[in-house]
């Protein structure tokens, strides 16, 4: 997934932003249904497929790696599956792009197979520590047989012919890391078990109960949770239908609360409540949002979220958070600018460590466009003063939530926002530009 030349925008204000918009899948159940899909036996239907580069890169490795991955019509997608432990040899090096998930989700799955395979990816993704999620698979018995300087890719990965059940908890509150572990774990014997401190989004666990397997999940201390699968049992295809994605619908909700007069309708947002931080934080900041027609589609709860421009106050966000609304922090930042009053982020080591480094990405992108932040330590902290003055320029690091962060800025600021490149964007909301124009806002 190479970008040939970049793409330049300028976001400006106009007038409100109003519809009622569906945006595209979920991207983290997208590439589970992708690669959990390449593990069963037999045919899963896919509906609601994010149809962004991310989720193409892992599907073109699903395909080298033995797997049928078919699109049968608008969103809708076929895989036929070779079991657990059933991938082959692929001909060359698989080429995640900018997708951190797609690649350590496919590690974990090739470390319990009997098979070589190297992993690569863009420049962004080759910055990525990749260490964390090969160390307990090297536990499970597979070898990193080749890895660039500092545990960075491209990765020469060879899978565990008798993969080894292991009990690990992880250091880092990462839901790709759990993930690779359970994965790896299906083809083990015995059970697998991983512990978290704080929990992550649980998408891997609730797909592979989904798909027949079976694992106990039992909550551990204030905020943690212990895993437990069963491996060596193959899993059965169960049609998947993957709900509006919440990190992408953060955009327009924060830019429908941030543009005078705006009212908009988000349908069919996933509101899982370990991805739902975010929704929290704003209605602590005094944010009109309503939760409409609240129901269950395909095993995850989503409801339409009516979102109105208002008046936003600064927050403290604690620590323990973040897991919830890890990807939404660069968006939540352009909303404190437009809140009144500080507010303090705390706890974002793991941003450091994203498609690019979006701790420092965030206010960079922020102080460019006249807004007073500061980090401290792993804390960002935006002075909020009910508006920001815009007329900077925006390098968005090879990351698409920066792009889209910087134009929903640009949509509110006195003067308009440039953004460097908003090509990446294409990762996870293709649409996204198309959208927000046909609710109106206007770029040049
Ligand atoms: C994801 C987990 C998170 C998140 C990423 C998607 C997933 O990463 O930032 O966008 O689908 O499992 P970490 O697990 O590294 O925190």
């Amino acid at each position: 997934m190479e970008h040939a030349a970049a793409t330049p925008l300028t976001a400006r204000r106009g007038g409100p932003l109003a519809g009622r918009v569906r945006v595209p899948g979920d991207k983290s159940i997208s590439l589970r249904s992708l690669i959990l899909g390449a593990l069963t036996v037999g045919e899963t239907q896919i509906t609601g497929m994010l149809e962004g580069e991310d989720a193409m890169s892992t599907a073109n490795a699903m395909r080298a790696l033995g797997a049928t991955v078919e699109r049968t019509g608008e969103t809708a997608w076929r895989i036929l599956g070779v079991g657990v432990g059933g991938f082959a040899t692929p001909r060359a090096a698989l080429d995640f792009g900018n997708s951190g998930t797609g690649c350590r989700l496919a590690m974990g799955a090739v470390a319990g197979c009997p098979i070589t395979a190297t992993f690569d990816g863009d420049a962004s993704l080759r910055s990525r520590p990749m260490r964390r999620i090969l160390d307990p698979l090297e536990k499970m018995g597979a070898r990193t047989l080749q890895m660039s300087d500092k545990g960075r890719l491209p990765a020469m990965l060879q899978g565990a012919r008798d993969p080894i059940p292991i009990s690990y908890e992880a250091e880092v509150p990462s839901a790709q890391l759990k993930s690779a572990v359970l994965l790896a774990g299906l083809a083990a014997p015995g059970e697998t078990t991983v512990i978290e401190q704080e929990a992550t989004r649980d998408h891997t666990e609730r797909m592979l109960k989904h798909f027949g397997a079976t694992i106990r999940v039992t909550p551990l201390g204030e905020h943690g949770r212990k895993i437990t699968l069963q491996g060596q049992s193959e899993l059965e295809p169960a049609p998947i239908v993957v709900p509006a994605d919440p990190s992408s619908a953060a955009f327009p909700m924060i830019a429908a609360l941030i543009v005078p007069g705006s009212d908009l309708i988000l349908e069919g947002v996933m509101t899982n409540p370990l991805r739902s931080g975010l929704l929290a934080t704003l209605r602590e900041m005094g944010a009109a949002i309503e939760v409409l027609e609240q129901r269950n589609d395909g095993g995850e709860d989503v409801a339409d979220l009516r979102v109105r421009a208002g008046a936003l106050k600064g927050v403290d966000v604690p620590a323990e958070r973040a897991p919830s609304m890890i990807d939404e922090y660069p968006i939540l930042a352009v909303a404190a600018a437009f809140a009144e009053g500080p507010t303090r982020m705390r706890g974002l080591k793991e941003l450091r460590v994203k498609e690019s480094d979006r701790l420092a990405a965030t206010a960079a992108l922020l102080r460019n466009n006249g807004v007073e932040v500061e980090i401290v330590d792993d804390d960002l902290i935006v002075q909020g003063r009910g508006r920001a003055a815009g007329g900077g320029l925006v390098a968005t690091r090879m990351d698409h939530r920066i792009a889209m962060s910087a134009i929903v800025l640009g949509l509110a600021t006195e003067q308009p926002v440039n953004v460097d490149d908003t090509a990446f964007i294409a990762t996870s909301f293709p649409n996204f530009v198309g959208m927000m124009r046909a609710l109106g806002a206007e770029f040049a």
